[in-house]
């Protein structure tokens, strides 16, 4: 809606899972069906913001009424976004994958040769990289924690650690059906402390989230 809330706003919002590849035909990933990000493209697209969507490969098609920048690899993740930037805001809710294959293989790795072993590099943090900018910044940079324990403790910390305003944090342990499900149970961390929201569908929270951010923006 050209006359909701964000209009003019422009928001970039990170999804899905990275692949990193070990050869032509093999990577390793995070688990991540990109529910979660598609929906908050989404729910800011419906308050009237332009998004930008840059998105690995997800198991969810990607929301109409969005630029949609697909991306493999964490690094090819860090140049579509710092290419989409500037942007009012940025929420980071792809699952990157923390490590990429030092030298993955140009050729298919072939069985017959043994066993292997792989050797990793560390992955840029994109959240951390936007966070930390010195010029540039998005007024609001958002980021999320899938923790199984602890979970305001490690996500308060994690806030300060990577320097962005909001963690969005959620509990993923098994038994709560929320990796791939519909549902999310997540606690909000900001500067004012921590927010417990209760129990909900992945389409509200993004709801309430884009509500948040336009709060923020206004
Ligand atoms: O450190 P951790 O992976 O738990 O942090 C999660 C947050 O950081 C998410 O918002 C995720 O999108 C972001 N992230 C990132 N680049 C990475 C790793 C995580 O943007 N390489």
């Amino acid at each position: 809606l050209a006359d909701g809330p964000l209009r003019g706003r422009h928001v970039l919002v990170t999804s899905g899972p990275t692949h990193e590849p070990i050869d032509p035909v093999r990577y390793i990933a995070n688990r991540s069906s990109g529910a979660q990000g598609t929906a908050l493209a989404r729910a800011l697209a419906t308050l009237g913001a332009r998004v930008t969507f840059v998105t690995g490969p997800a198991s969810v098609p990607p929301p109409e009424g969005v630029t949609v920048v697909r991306v493999e690899t964490a690094r090819e993740m860090l140049a579509a976004v710092e290419a989409a930037l500037p942007a009012d805001a940025a929420v980071f809710a792809a699952a990157v994958a923390d490590w990429r294959v030092a030298s993955a293989s140009t050729h298919k790795m072939k069985k017959e040769a043994g066993a292997v072993a792989l050797e990793f590099a560390e992955n840029p943090d994109i959240l951390a990289t936007v966070a930390r900018r010195t010029e540039g910044r998005p007024r609001l940079v958002v980021g999320f924690a899938a923790e199984t324990n602890d979970v305001v403790a490690h996500a308060t910390a994690k806030r300060a650690r990577k320097g962005c305003d909001w963690i969005v944090a959620n509990d993923v342990s098994p038994g709560t059906g929320i990796m791939g499900g519909t549902e999310n149970a997540v606690t909000l961390i900001t500067s004012g402390g921590a927010e417990d929201w209760p129990r909900m569908g992945k389409d509200m929270v993004a709801r309430k989230l884009a509500e948040r951010i336009a709060a923020a923006l206004a």
